[in-house]
């Protein structure tokens, strides 16, 4: 524990070479300023809020903690998806399973962590999974502003942004589960806002953690919208008719790879 909280400390100080203090709450005008880097307009546009060590790792959140074993197969597996999306200079990625419970909330943000803490790369962390929401729960994020009310066109989707005291990451929570999802993600306001994502700055990964391909709709209504897509199984627990299935409904789709989660030897928690 004591590792995590030097990591964040030094990724701070890091932070803070370039960007010394952190700025109040944005004005439109900040936010339209078009010469300022992604890295400072996290600490002009977002809340700040810190997060708890102990809640992270015990949702198995492990990649602020260099030392921790599995923190090396959520390394290569950042250095594997990025080397595609730069080599197609893709930004936009899903992550889905084919079943329920395979470990995708846990990978995007893993993943993501691993992408702000290790690169130059701003890594946005968007929950789109409607209707099981849980990347704030899996944070410790306060129940704020949530997706929900910038559906419900109540706030701008800056108000969504968090960033968990960590540099160079951006995270859009969601606290509450929502029914007509399928009709908000293919909805022309969800489309403008993952356009305006991806094309703000060019230094930005934007992860969409989706529902199960097999349990709604959701997934592969919104999948068209994102430019790839990684798929986690679960060890032991996903079949493989299953991911054969999946893979056919994926076939027209830029699929990154597949990652193997829960497995049970005790030197590899994760593979590609
Ligand atoms: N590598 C792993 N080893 C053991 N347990 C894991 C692993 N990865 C995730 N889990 C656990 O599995 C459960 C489901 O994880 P997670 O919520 O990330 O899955 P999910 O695919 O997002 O689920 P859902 O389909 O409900 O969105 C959690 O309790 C999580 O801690
Ligand atoms: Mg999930």
């Amino acid at each position: 524990m004591e590792r995590i909280k030097e990591a964040i400390a030094k990724a701070k100080e890091r932070q803070s070479e370039t960007e010394p203090v952190r700025e109040k709450a944005p004005s439109a005008v900040d936010f339209q300023a078009a010469d300022v880097s992604d890295e400072k307009i996290i600490y002009r546009e977002t809340r700040v809020v810190d997060l708890d060590i102990a809640h992270l790792e015990k949702n198995r959140i492990i990649t602020l903690d260099n030392e921790d074993p599995n923190s090396i197969s959520f390394d290569i597996l950042r250095t594997q998806v990025l080397a595609k999306m730069e080599a197609n200079n893709w930004r936009t990625l899903a992550i889905t399973s084919p079943t329920p419970e395979c470990g995708k909330t846990v990978v995007a943000i893993n993943l993501a962590l691993s992408i702000a803490k290790q690169t130059d790369y701003t890594a946005l962390l968007a929950d789109f999974d409607l209707r099981r929401p849980r990347i704030a729960n899996y944070l410790g994020l306060p129940n704020e502003n949530t997706f929900a009310d910038y559906f419900e066109d109540k706030i701008s989707y800056n108000d969504v942004m968090v960033n968990p005291g960590i540099p160079r990451f951006v995270v859009m929570p969601n606290h509450r589960s929502i029914r007509n999802s399928t009709e908000i993600l293919t909805s022309r306001k969800v489309k403008a806002m993952v356009e305006d994502l991806r094309d703000r700055y060019a230094k930005r990964i934007c992860i969409f953690d989706l529902p199960p391909l097999q349990a709604t709709d959701d997934a592969m209504a919104f999948i068209p919208q994102v430019d790839c897509v990684l798929m986690i199984v679960a060890s032991g627990e996903t079949k493989p008719a299953e991911v054969k299935e999946c893979r056919r409904q994926l076939q027209s789709t830029n699929l990154l790879g597949v990652v193997l989660n829960k497995v049970q030897e005790a030197s590899s928690g994760y593979y590609y």
